[in-house]
């Protein structure tokens, strides 16, 4: 069957290629069905602190970079609507497929990128993102920023949690090489040194001190900021203030 038109506008011809930066693993299906066992995400703290924050029985929360939808998934039941967006149908699928087994009817999966989401309806009260802005160089991140404050309330909610490195240009050898050593020996498990080196090759980590400008940049103001010890990741709670 021929798929609908995309009324989608096309996007400008000097834009990134969100597919091709997508990071080759998310469309594979082996990996997405392995990919709960390996990720072990617990959505249980986040999704405390949005409920903190105001999530409740009215709100309406994006999800950008959703993969398999654990935290969508937990959110649903707590929302109005959420709306799983990912690059990948690979990953979509599996999250369509669990979301209809719970009967959830207020999640809707669509398949866009940070660049390319348009949101319709009422603007997000809550926009989260965990470990996928990576896939952006930050000139675009900046603008997925941009794009994320545009479709949320004034006074809306950013979550966003990444690799974010809070060290020095001068700790980063040590900072890595230590996150290295901790890697997991075999990929059921967690991300090997082999992937993790990939990653940083290849994908586009960042500095808790290059990305708070950007926050800023976008009209956020940060409202708190959590660093992990290992100084690889942060999180964020931002507010969309102008
Ligand atoms: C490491 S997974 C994280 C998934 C989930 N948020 C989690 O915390 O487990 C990264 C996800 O980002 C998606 N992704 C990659 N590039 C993207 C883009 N430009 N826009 C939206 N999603 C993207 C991938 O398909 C993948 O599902």
């Amino acid at each position: 069957m021929l798929a609908p038109p995309d009324p989608r506008p096309p996007l400008p011809a000097w834009y990134l290629d969100e597919l091709a930066h997508a990071g080759p693993e998310h469309f594979d299906p082996t990996y997405v069905a392995g990919y709960d066992l390996k990720a072990r995400v617990d959505p249980t703290d986040d999704l405390a602190h949005l409920r903190e924050m105001g999530l409740g029985v009215a709100s309406t929360l994006v999800d950008l970079g959703a993969g398999t939808g654990t935290f969508a998934l937990a959110a649903a039941p707590l929302c109005r609507r959420v709306v799983a967006v990912d690059i990948s149908t690979a990953m979509l699928g599996a999250l369509r497929r669990e979301a209809d087994a719970r009967g959830l009817t207020n999640l809707s999966c669509v398949q866009a990128g940070f660049l390319s989401y348009a949101h319709t309806g009422a603007p997000a009260d809550f926009v989260y993102s965990r470990h996928a802005l990576h896939q952006l160089p930050d000139f675009w991140k900046a603008l997925a920023l941009a794009r994320i404050a545009d479709m949320l309330r004034m006074g809306g909610v950013l979550h966003v949690r990444d690799l974010f490195l809070s060290c020095s240009t001068g700790e980063v050898s040590r900072v890595v090489e230590a996150w290295l050593d901790g890697a997991a020996e075999h990929p059921n498990k967690g991300w090997t040194r082999a992937e993790l080196e990939t990653h940083l090759r290849q994908e586009y980590s960042t500095f808790t001190w290059l990305f708070e400008p950007m926050l800023l940049q976008a009209s956020f103001e940060i409202r708190q900021a959590t660093y992990s010890d290992s100084r690889l990741y942060a999180g964020y709670a931002c507010i969309r203030v102008r």
